[in-house]
């Protein structure tokens, strides 16, 4: 991608409206387009982010059995009232009237939805266990939309549903879920915290929240001063009897087991191998994608921009070329790092050096090439990684070689 042609378009200043580190990058670099308070659109670079971290939900949930669909954000009213939610979660469902008079809804979850589509497919344990997932977006009133995408009034979440006969059954599926949870938060970047946790609203009993700790984190966590275990609402760690300190989090995803609360009220029942009809027995696993893209840039920055991780950057390299009459050769080095399988953001733009440098080391993607005047003497290029500011100078050849062994390609 020529820099010149993209629809990349920094800002000098910190944003005005920017309530934390995530939001404040997140704009100054075009990721995000801020529509109104807790709407935002995503411009081409924080899409590519999303893309990425959806496609490493997408391999670890397709890897546990998981099997992807794509439910309807608009959703009739009638299917909350079987349950009760539209009553529970009155105050954050966005409804409305369409010109025929019904009354809709725009999901802020899909439980409901969910099970009336297993209702309608499945009637036997033949085809028991399933899990179904998407990636989708949700509408939910917030009372208070904050920091940018971390807490939105429209934001993406892949949520999952399990289907089972058996609490046995149920507890694999569990099990499942939150494996494919870790795999995929340290795939992220993140250094994540996993914890036992209340259900809330959902129902059921069991369940886990992963949480990022960070500054601007909604929830606390306590943790114990000796062996740093994790623990919700406690005095003392019940494990080696020490003080607990406080922390903030991001929650990042949540697992539930949701027993048969849905399966009951909406009547989605198979017939056992016994004969006897009896309700599914369910869970939940969500994520929130776009919290996910916050809590990453809020543990990955310095005071000039974001570090993405590697497997979630939009670009592999961030290509600099600060001397016109070398586009030539730049031209052919980008073109050989496409050919090799990397993502290259080619800088051949008419700015100043400096400008270049602001925007590479604020958009964050971690490998930084520069192609300079001593090129034409010692036929030699810089590459800075993001992280570390570490600078080396190297062949052509020798870049290829140290980024395929950095991708492990
Ligand atoms: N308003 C929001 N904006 C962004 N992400 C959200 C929002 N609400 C929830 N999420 C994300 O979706 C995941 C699943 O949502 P859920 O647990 O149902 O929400 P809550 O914890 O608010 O009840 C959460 O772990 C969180 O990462
Ligand atoms: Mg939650
Ligand atoms: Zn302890």
């Amino acid at each position: 991608m020529q820099y010149s042609k993209s629809f990349i378009f920094t800002v000098r200043e910190d944003p005005k409206v920017a309530e934390c580190v995530s939001h404040k990058l997140l704009l100054k670099g075009s990721f995000l387009y801020m529509v109104s308070s807790g709407i935002y659109s995503y411009l081409p670079l924080g899409l590519r982010v999303l893309e990425n971290v959806s496609n490493i939900i997408r391999k670890h949930m397709n890897a546990s059995g998981a099997q992807e669909i794509l439910m309807s954000a608009l959703q009739p009213i009638e299917i909350w009232q079987k349950t009760g939610r539209d009553e529970v979660l009155s105050e954050v469902m966005l409804r409305f009237k369409d010109r025929k008079n019904r009354t809709l809804v725009l999901g802020p979850t899909h439980e409901e939805e969910v099970t009336e589509i297993v209702k309608k497919h499945i009637s036997s344990y033949k085809q028991l266990p399933r899990i179904l997932y998407q990636i989708q977006t949700k509408f939910r009133d917030e009372a208070r939309p904050r920091f940018g995408v971390v807490r939105s009034c429209e934001f993406i979440m892949k949520d999952a549903y399990s289907f089972d006969v058996d609490e046995e059954g149920l507890a694999r599926n569990y099990e499942a879920m939150r494996s494919a949870y870790q795999a995929i938060f340290k795939e992220c970047g993140l250094n994540f915290i996993m914890t036992e946790a209340e259900s809330g609203a959902m129902g059921g009993n069991v369940s886990h929240e992963f949480m990022v700790p960070a500054e601007i984190g909604e929830d606390m966590l306590c943790e114990c001063q000796k062996c740093g275990k994790h623990f919700k609402d406690m005095s003392n760690c019940p494990e080696c009897d020490s003080k607990l300190n406080e922390r903030r989090m991001i929650e990042i995803g949540h697992v539930f087991k949701l027993g048969t609360k849905y399966s009951k009220a909406q009547e989605a029942l198979f017939i056992d191998k016994d004969g006897v009809r009896k309700p599914v027995i369910m869970g939940c696993y969500g994520i929130g994608v776009s919290r996910v893209l916050a809590a990453i840039v809020e543990t990955n920055y310095d005071d000039k921009g974001v570090i993405w991780p590697k497997s979630v950057s939009p670009f592999d390299v961030q290509f600099v070329c600060l001397d016109e009459k070398l586009i030539p050769e730049a031209s052919s080095m980008v073109e050989s790092l496409e050919r090799n399988g990397f993502n290259v953001l080619f800088d051949e733009r008419s700015e100043p050096a400096g400008v270049k440098f602001n925007d590479a080391y604020l958009l964050g993607n971690p490998y930084i090439v520069i192609i300079g005047k001593n090129y034409a003497s010692s036929k030699k290029i810089d590459l800075e990684i993001r992280k570390t500011r570490q600078k080396t100078s190297l062949s052509e050849e020798e870049l290829i070689n140290f980024l395929k062994n950095e991708y492990g390609k």
